[in-house]
């Protein structure tokens, strides 16, 4: 990213100055019109440098990278009403309630679980880059979730240092949830650098900033079930080998476990992974098959099911997301402080990591005759061969660990869970308009 800073500090104008140094400028100089648009010139150039220059150099720390952030400089990022409220977001309400950064609050899961710590007095500020990896209305209609539950989403980007460092300036963070990611498992083939861009150095960033503030907050983030690749003993277990990832994504999850490992060991940072088994539920991710099955199934329009070989069956661990929720608010619950301080390490600190699964693997042929139950409509199905380009054959959670730790208890089977998305979902696109629950 730093090798883009210089974009932002490109002076605006001076090169615009030099025209008049040729001769055929010159010569023009002479009549009085050439000279009223000379003068413009240098006018509009001042306003240019005026507008362009000041803002940034006042706060310097802002928009390093990004141009696409462009237009946030001027509307939601810096001064006193900004900063008024990201501290009424963050104000803790409840007796020993934290406050809590939530990355990629504007995700599916980032929504949720803001609103259940707002729900309970917490204090919430949200980050959010609001890509457009995914339809980003569906991000916008969160946002105005949050918002009207008084949790504010920062736009900006986990790979922007300084803007984190500005938030931990303006609020004194107990915890990161961190959630923020590039998700998805075959979107890795046609944008590889996004994975790296987000769940690598995006993590490192927010690692870096964590483990230099005082006091350092306690950190948990979301991992993945992908971690654990092409294992075939089931079911998935922490203590399982997680060194055979089948996708770029598992790939860049897995090495944001090691890269916690070693903030953990340096720095004494409370760290704690989290590898979430295949997430549903209303405010979900178009992206996923049980979300674009219930679309194309509506549409009247066939679904691909894949098998594995000789008919195998391919099957997910199906977790609703209350029961997500559930296990993320009781891992910040259950963080220990870090230890270190003035970035270093002081004592030996935290470091854990979950399975949140649903313990019940449900072939996906089932979800569709649960989905073609829910929207009395026939799916037209495609059988297809599972292709070998990042999906695995089946994930099983083992979750007694997180059961034991963090008195983790998922309650949702995939029939009541999936009713309640489509409910939400015929809410949210009946009838072609939006409607705002
Ligand atoms: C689940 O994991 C625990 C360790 O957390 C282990 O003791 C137990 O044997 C595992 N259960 C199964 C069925 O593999």
């Amino acid at each position: 990213m730093s090798q883009m800073k210089h974009i932002d500090n490109i002076p605006s104008t001076p090169g615009k100055f030099k025209m008049e140094k040729s001769p055929y400028n010159r010569l023009r100089l002479h009549s009085s019109l050439a000279k009223l648009t000379f003068w413009s010139f240098v006018f509009l150039g001042l306003i240019f440098v005026f507008f362009f220059r000041s803002p940034s150099s006042s706060s310097p720390e802002s928009l390093t990278a990004d141009p696409s952030r462009r237009s946030l400089r001027t509307s939601s990022y810096g001064g006193p009403d900004w900063e008024k409220r990201i501290k009424a977001s963050a104000k803790v309400r409840s007796r020993n309630g934290m406050s809590v950064l939530v990355t990629g609050a504007a995700g599916f899961v980032g929504t949720h679980v803001s609103a259940a710590l707002k729900r309970r007095g917490d204090g919430v500020l949200g980050l959010d880059n609001f890509n457009d990896y995914y339809d980003q209305s569906l991000k916008r209609a969160r946002q105005a979730l949050l918002e009207r539950s008084g949790v504010y989403i920062v736009e900006g980007d986990i790979n922007d240092v300084a803007l984190l460092k500005k938030l931990f300036d303006i609020v004194q963070f107990t915890h990161v949830m961190h959630l923020a990611a590039q998700a998805g498992v075959r979107y890795a083939m046609e944008n590889p650098s996004s994975y790296v861009h987000s769940n690598i150095a995006g993590l490192v960033s927010v690692l870096e900033v964590c483990k230099s503030v005082n006091p350092q907050p306690a950190i948990v983030w979301a991992s993945s079930s992908s971690v654990y690749g092409l294992n075939t003993k089931v079911p998935f277990s922490e203590k399982d080998r997680t060194d055979n990832p089948a996708s770029l994504y598992a790939a860049t999850k897995k090495a944001g476990e090691e890269i916690a490992h070693t903030y953990n060991h340096i720095y004494g940072l409370s760290l704690t992974g989290l590898r979430f088994f295949t997430v549903y539920g209303p405010w979900g991710r178009p992206d996923m098959a049980y979300f674009f099955f219930t679309k194309d199934i509506l549409k009247g329009k066939a679904i691909q099911i894949f098998e594995a070989a000789n008919h195998g069956t391919v099957a997910r661990d199906f977790t609703y997301i209350d029961d997500i929720v559930k296990g993320c608010l009781a891992a910040l619950d259950t963080a220990e402080k870090s230890t270190g301080s003035g970035g270093k390490k002081k004592g030996p600190a935290q470091l854990r990591v979950y399975n949140l699964g649903n313990t019940s693997p449900v072939p996906v042929l089932d979800l569709v005759s649960i989905l073609e139950r829910l929207l009395k409509v026939k799916a037209k199905r495609t059988i297809m061969k599972l292709p070998r380009n990042g999906d695995v054959q089946f994930t099983h959670a083992n979750i007694s660990l997180a059961q034991r730790e963090l008195g983790y208890k998922p309650t949702t089977d995939l029939q009541t869970g999936l009713k309640k998305f489509v409910r939400w979902y015929l809410s949210y696109y009946g009838n072609g308009k939006k409607s705002s629950q």
